[in-house]
């Protein structure tokens, strides 16, 4: 027996009406995943193994998403919280959940300055400290051998504002391995996976203020210097945290900066998308519809580039966010920056990013 929603698509389609994306969202079966794949695109999602017990939640994310990535399972701080004892057993539940609903999974991330365990800092000091390195990526990259799609191999290196004239974020890793440590952590992950594609994930490169100008021209500088050393970058990964109510995408200055990222043949994944409306008014009408046009507005420009392959929202659902400020919550103002509602039902920014990926 078709429900109401699957009877209207199949009038519409025997009536050879194309329903546009504006009402698709409320009838159609497809995913974001069945509309990127129509375009040679993937869709997907950030997702914690916790979720992965709401049972109506798994049905959401079955339908929607086409790729997975630990939003924090697969950071060091959980994988080895005591040093030298590897725990892969939230990795590997996600692993094989995207397994058996057709999803491929991608890593993240090897290297980042946060979320490291607490013995990580000192153990920086001592002599051997470069195995701390090269160890952990052969290890963890060698666990998940010959299973990810890619890996975010070194997350968030570049700081313009830190005033370094290489424009790096002076990190631990920085700090105690030079500059080299970048080279060092992304041919330990060749070595250790030649079968996942590696990237290098940051954010600052997507809206059009000055400091975004210096962030692009400071990752145009080190992508091009890294790859002129042969280290295996094969993708840039934007982030895509955006502002509803903030600075806005410049679509000029974002289509430029693609255009030099895919001439150095790179790749480029959107890796956490996600439109933060905090600041804006209590109306959630209006906050939706200017979450919706603000990732429109960035998606219009990045999928209308043949070097993006992939788009992944940092969650699929509000419901799973964390919760915001004291104040906010004792006014009631929740987040509303993902494709769908705390009920798991579609918003507007659904609606714009299926009528993005359709277009
Ligand atoms: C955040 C997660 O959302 C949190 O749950 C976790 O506690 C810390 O990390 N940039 C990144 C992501 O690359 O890994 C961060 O995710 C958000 C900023």
């Amino acid at each position: 027996m078709l429900n109401r929603r699957d009877l209207l698509v199949q009038m519409a389609g025997t009536a050879g009406v194309v329903l546009r994306p504006s009402i698709l969202g409320d009838i159609t079966p497809d995913g974001l995943r069945d509309i990127a794949a129509r375009r040679g695109l993937v869709y997907g999602c950030a997702a914690s193994t916790f979720e992965l017990r709401d049972a109506e939640f798994v049905l959401a994310l079955a339908r929607e998403a086409g790729m997975l990535v630990a939003e924090y399972e697969m950071k060091r701080g959980i994988i080895e919280e005591t040093r030298g004892v590897y725990d892969f057993s939230a990795g590997d539940t996600l692993l094989a959940f995207a397994r058996s609903h057709r999803m491929t999974l991608r890593g993240h991330a090897l290297v980042w300055h946060h979320k490291n365990p607490s013995w990580l800092e000192d153990a920086l000091s001592s002599p051997r400290a470069e195995t701390l390195l090269t160890e952990y990526i052969a290890k963890v990259a060698g666990h998940f051998k010959g299973w990810l799609h890619s890996w975010d191999v070194v997350n968030e290196a570049i700081a313009p504002l830190d005033g370094r004239p290489d424009g790096l974020r002076n990190t631990l890793w920085l700090k105690r391995f030079g500059p080299e440590y970048i080279d060092i952590a992304y041919h330990a992950a060749r070595a250790a996976d030649p079968t996942a594609l590696l990237v290098y994930n940051d954010w600052g490169c997507e809206m059009g203020a000055p400091d975004n100008d210096r962030f692009r021209a400071a990752t145009l500088d080190f992508l091009e210097a890294a790859r002129g050393r042969g280290v295996p970058i094969d993708a840039l990964g934007l982030q895509g945290h955006l502002a509803a109510f903030g600075p806005q995408v410049d679509q000029k200055k974002l289509a430029h900066f693609l255009d030099s990222i895919h001439a150095m043949g790179l790749k480029v994944f959107i890796t956490e998308h996600d439109v933060y409306d905090a600041d804006g008014p209590m109306d959630i009408i209006l906050r939706d519809r200017a979450v919706a046009d603000s990732s429109r507005r960035f998606l219009d420009v990045v999928l209308n580039h043949g070097a993006t392959i992939a788009v992944l929202t940092w969650g699929l659902s509000d419901r799973f966010i964390d919760p915001p400020s004291l104040r906010d919550q004792l006014i009631g103002r929740f987040p509303r920056q993902l494709p769908l509602d705390t009920s798991y039902r579609r918003k507007p920014m659904w609606n714009a990013m299926a009528r993005a990926l359709s277009s």
